[in-house]
């Protein structure tokens, strides 16, 4: 095993802590600590601020980067970098030649409050006035750069010593088998970095990042790597139909990145989801002796995701899991956001666990092998996340509606929409990440959308299409609420049939209906709740809608 590297190198936007952090670390090493804004300083006599607007950003990168070069050539040393100087590939191939990347990561709005709690901070000429707004076109353009460090550390709330700790931690023990990556350098020194996470989840407990895009499952073990995971066995587990289409590029893409681990294939199919296949992967772990500091992979839909990440949340007492969702469905809800379940006979997901995944994985490509009926399905969930959250996005979905739905969808588009709506659930997640208040507006349609799943047993309706359909009748109450109009409720019938999802489900016993809902989760002592619209993008939860406004919400969707 090669030594710890020379050099840790802190990078990362203003106000994420580079200084301070780099102190700690210089101070428990015993290293001298270089910031490279203090040495270009020393060098032209004139700070950052003053150089930039003097002689330009593009003059002021040159002086940056030989001053780079020169630190990198100094020894031992913590390193802390401006900004902007990781953008360049020569002064990344120099820091990472000697040196282990850190990343400090936090949202731009944590920054600007960090930044605007210091105004005796040095002056920062690249932030200008709208202080958040630049951060936010900053952390666009910066993240696929500093995404490519060896390791990720987010910082949001969290004690600069108990960064420091992580940091030394992973520089002494993760970092050397990083840095043995024969492709470490040549992916430092690429000129158009890897793709930046498109969300990232922050509940107390965990923070991790969201990847989606074509490709995603050939760059596997650069993410593990980016979570802090590398150098951990993997326990794979997934569906039948999923092996055949996907497990090849994931095998191989574990074999390139020589992880070592072990694979679990169950029958698709919702009669999975059930505490005997757990314990069927519970033998399995125990047998292949997985440890609490391996990781489980779940490569599949909602079902693979439901029952691996409970599976993980109990094994050991819990062990790490990275989603690697399949369905749209999975990629855009099941995957995010640490529910994990198993059926009982008694119902659905009634034994299970909140366990946040380490990761999300969303390749997209894996979406061209799925059915139509359930690649439309899945667009339920955007549009729903679109109608509560998201104006601009459900521009975008009547835009290209017939196109998703054509059967050859742009797939750039896919990702895109799959980009957005995956956020939103993200941010949902992220403010409430127990299901206490929030939350709950992702339960839009559910409440009619549940009861229809369970009159018909769980076998006509896919979950999205039942959603659909309760959405239309979650329309409805609003409109009775006197929250919307009547033009708002053909707007969302229109989007729904345009992607050809159901808005009614004729024949269906209202009383039957009504009876199911009383049984629902979301009744709340007695009291049904109902996810309503005040617009689009605005919605609200309520538990006092009259009886017969629920009922004629439900007479209008089981009508032909
Ligand atoms: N945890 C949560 O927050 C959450 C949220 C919503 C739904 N869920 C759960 O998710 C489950 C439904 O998920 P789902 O709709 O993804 O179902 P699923 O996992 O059963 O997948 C649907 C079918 O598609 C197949 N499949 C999956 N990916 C494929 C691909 N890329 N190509 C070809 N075939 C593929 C599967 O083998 C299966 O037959 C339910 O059990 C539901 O309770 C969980």
């Amino acid at each position: 095993m090669p030594d710890a590297p020379a050099q840790i190198v802190l990078v990362g936007l203003s106000g994420a802590g580079k200084s301070r952090i780099g102190r700690l670390l210089a101070e428990r090493l015993g290293w001298p600590f270089l910031d490279t804004d203090d040495l270009i300083t020393e060098r032209e006599g004139k700070s950052p601020a003053q150089l930039i607007p003097e002689q330009g950003e593009r003059a002021f990168r040159d002086i940056e980067a030989a001053v780079i070069a020169e630190t990198v050539r100094r020894g031992r040393a913590v390193i802390s970098t401006g900004g902007g100087a990781f953008q360049r590939a020569d002064n990344r191939r120099a820091l990472a030649a000697a040196g282990f990347i850190c990343y400090l990561d936090a949202t731009p709005s944590e920054l600007a409050r960090r930044l605007q709690a210091d105004p005796e901070g040095p002056a920062r000429p690249m932030l200008g006035e709208d202080l958040e707004g630049r951060l936010e076109e900053l952390d666009v353009e910066r993240r696929p750069s500093y995404l490519l460090a060896d390791l990720w550390v987010p910082v949001q709330g969290v004690d600069p010593e108990v960064t420091a700790t992580r940091i030394l931690r992973a520089w002494a023990t993760g970092g050397p088998t990083g840095l043995s990556d024969p492709r470490r350098i040549e992916r430092f020194a690429a000129e158009q970095p890897v793709r930046a996470p498109a969300a990232i989840v922050d509940t107390e407990d965990a923070r991790y990042p969201i990847w989606i895009g074509s490709g995603e499952l050939q760059r596997i073990g650069d993410r593990l790597r980016q979570v802090g995971l590398e150098g951990r066995r993997v326990f794979l587990v997934s569906d039948d139909n999923v092996i055949e289409h996907h497990g090849e590029v994931v095998a191989r893409s574990l074999d390139a990145s020589g992880i070592p681990g072990a694979s679990y294939v169950i029958p698709a199919g919702e009669s999975s989801k059930s505490t005997r296949m757990a314990a069927e992967l519970y033998a399995w772990l125990a047998a292949e002796k997985a440890e609490r500091r391996d990781v489980i992979l779940a490569l599949g839909g909602g079902v693979v995701g439901d029952l691996a990440g409970y599976v993980a949340a109990t094994y050991l007492r819990g062990m790490a899991v990275v989603q690697l969702p399949t369905t749209v469905l999975a990629m855009n809800d099941a995957a995010i956001g640490g529910k994990a379940a198993v059926d009982l006979a008694a119902g659905k997901n009634l034994v299970g666990a909140f366990h946040q995944p380490a990761a999300v994985i969303s390749d997209t490509d894996t979406l061209r092998t799925l059915p139509k009926r359930s690649f439309i399905e899945g667009f339920a969930e955007i549009i729903k996340h679109a109608l509560i959250l998201d104006p601009a996005l459900l521009k975008i979905l009547e835009q290209h509606a017939h196109g998703f739905s054509s059967g050859a969808p742009d797939w750039e588009q896919v990702a895109t929409v799959t980009m957005r709506s995956a956020r939103i659930k993200a941010l949902v997640v992220s403010s409430d990440p127990k299901e206490q208040g929030l939350r709950a507006i992702l339960n839009y349609g559910h409440t009619v959308g549940h009861a229809i799943e369970q009159v018909t047993g769980y076998s006509d309706y896919m979950h999205g299409e039942a959603v659909s359909v309760g959405m239309m009748a979650a329309v409805r109450i609003s409109r009775d609420l006197g929250l919307v109009d009547e033009e708002f409720v053909s707007r969302q019938q229109d989007l729904l049939r345009a992607f050809g999802l159901p808005v009614v489900a004729p024949g269906l016993n209202v009383t039957a209906i009504m009876d199911a809902m009383q049984l629902d989760k979301k009744v709340v002592g007695g009291q049904m709740r109902f996810v309503v619209l005040e617009g689009v993008g605005r919605a609200t939860v309520r538990g006092d809608v009259p009886p017969e406004i629920v009922q004629r919400a439900v007479s209008s969707i089981v009508r032909g």
